[in-house]
């Protein structure tokens, strides 16, 4: 069943690259939208989102849709039915400013848990996927995290706060600590692939506060199907509800996590 589902969510990651493609470089001409303050949606957005929704709604009709630009079909993810959680592209800026750094996010959460998680960047060609019990690949190949990484030496990504401030001071002391305890920080504009990378052993870990459900599901199914751990700042397992997420190997998660309680 999960193995039919990874399937589809590909395909669908995939016809809607094919759109996305098609437009870069070709940004000037965009209908650009500004959603909220420095939240920005472009006509590639929507139809990619339209792409996915109908690859996926013809294969499984009677499941729920939760996606970031036309919210929830089938009655989304407020009951138990197996949900689709989708960010067309994840990246919008970069994207908008032709860099290279952007994706397709799908995560399918069923029975309470996130069952199949598929990130794909179209640019590099490098498709991450996962499956609950199964592991986690970069385009077919196993990916794990090393469990013995700490936070000395480690290199880590990270999100600015870019539209919320309220916790811009908090932010700034952890990235204080973490530039001075680490060999290196990152903010490539992508959460979704800064959770992939992570998932792949490229970053030791990530952390940023007020991500949305279709940022973090099929990012979140990677990294712990690759051995990684991933919280709120709490430490608790409600990261999808706040928005707000820390993750890496055991050790680094422990020593973020130490972090961002220190300077709260
Ligand atoms: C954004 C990107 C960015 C992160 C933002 C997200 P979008 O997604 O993931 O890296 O810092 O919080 O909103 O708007 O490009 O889909
Ligand atoms: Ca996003
Ligand atoms: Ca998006």
């Amino acid at each position: 069943m999960n193995t039919a589902m990874l399937n589809t969510a590909v395909r669908a990651a995939r016809n809607a690259s094919g759109l996305i493609k098609r437009y870069m470089g070709r940004t000037d001409s965009l209908k650009i939208d500004q959603k909220h303050l420095n939240d920005f949606v472009t006509e590639v957005d929507k139809l990619s989102e339209q792409e996915i929704i109908g690859t996926l709604s013809e294969a499984y009709p009677d499941h729920a849709i939760y996606a970031e630009e036309s919210g929830k079909h089938n009655k989304g993810d407020d009951d138990n039915k197996p949900t689709w959680i989708i960010d067309p592209l994840d990246g919008t800026t970069n994207f908008i400013h032709d860099i290279p750094q952007f994706a397709i996010s799908i995560g399918m959460k069923a029975e309470g848990h996130l069952q199949v998680g598929v990130i794909y960047d179209p640019v590099r060609d490098e498709l991450f996927t996962a499956m609950r019990g199964d592991g986690a690949r970069l385009n077919n190949r196993k990916i794990r995290i090393n469990p013995n990484t700490r936070l000395q030496g480690s290199l880590l990504g990270t999100g600015f706060p870019y539209y919320q401030y309220d916790h811009l001071d908090h932010y700034l002391a952890i990235l204080k600590e973490v530039i001075t305890k680490t060999s290196g920080v990152r903010r490539p504009g992508s959460a979704a692939l800064d959770l992939a990378y992570t998932a792949a052993g490229r970053f030791d870990g990530f952390w940023e506060f007020n991500l949305q459900a279709w940022d973090i599901a099929a990012g979140a199914l990677l990294v712990q199907e690759a051995g990684g751990i991933i919280t709120d700042f709490n430490g608790e397992h409600d990261y999808m509800q706040t928005g707000d997420v820390l993750c890496g190997p055991p050790r680094v998660h422990q020593e973020l996590l130490d972090i961002i309680r220190a300077t709260a």
